[in-house]
């Protein structure tokens, strides 16, 4: 496995085991998205993964979270296959029109930052209907569920209940959670398109 800040411990947790599948599955030259790039741990990945040929589009509403982004990809020499985006994920069918292998949701708020700006079910859904929309055969939705922060649980639910309701002819599903963590742990939710 390809080493990454926080993952010396395996598959430690959601973010690692998102992380995991992502290198399974996204190649070189392929479109991705990171619909809430935060401080662009994720974005980077995926940049690495879809290398200069490819193509990374990064959301979030902060313009503090886009600066994150922007510094660390250009650190890494990455910036060049990035298209970083000041805009709600909910808004990603309009922005983003080409097929997509990957999309990453990582819920919550940003670590260090503006507390008050924190993901929300209804912008959540939006945008996983869309994801769902652009996605290839073969291609995969990782969300990053956190409930520890008011109002994580019950958007939590809310993913779980869209995933449940996708048709099991198109897609697979999969709800990760670790029972021998804090009932607070984050789990993933991992939906691939299977045609
Ligand atoms: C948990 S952080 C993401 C962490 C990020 N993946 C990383 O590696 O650092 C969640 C981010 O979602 C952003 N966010 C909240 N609502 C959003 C929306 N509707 N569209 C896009 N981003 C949003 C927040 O500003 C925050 O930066």
């Amino acid at each position: 496995m390809q080493a990454d800040k926080g993952e010396s411990g395996g598959i430690r947790g959601a973010v690692a085991m998102s992380r995991f599948f992502l290198r399974e599955r996204v190649r070189p030259g392929e479109r991705v998205v990171d619909a809430t790039c935060g401080n662009g741990h994720d974005t980077l990945l995926l940049a690495r993964l879809v290398g200069p040929t490819g193509k990374v589009w990064a959301f979030d509403l902060q313009e503090r979270a886009l600066a994150a982004t922007r510094e660390l990809l250009a650190g890494a020499g990455c910036l060049a296959q990035a298209i970083l985006v000041a805009a709600g994920h909910e808004r990603l069918a309009e922005l983003v029109q080409e097929p997509i292998r990957a999309v990453v949701f990582n819920l919550g708020y940003l670590p260090g930052g503006e507390k008050g700006v924190v993901t929300r079910p209804a912008e959540t859904l939006t945008a996983l209907d869309q994801a769902a929309d652009l996605l290839l055969p073969g291609g995969l939705i990782t969300v990053c569920v956190y409930t520890g922060h008011p109002g994580g649980p019950e958007e939590g639910e809310a993913v779980a209940k869209w995933a449940a309701a996708l048709p099991p002819a198109v897609f697979n599903v999969w709800i990760s959670r670790q029972p021998n963590r804090p009932p607070t742990a984050p789990y993933l939710v991992l939906v691939e398109k299977v045609r």
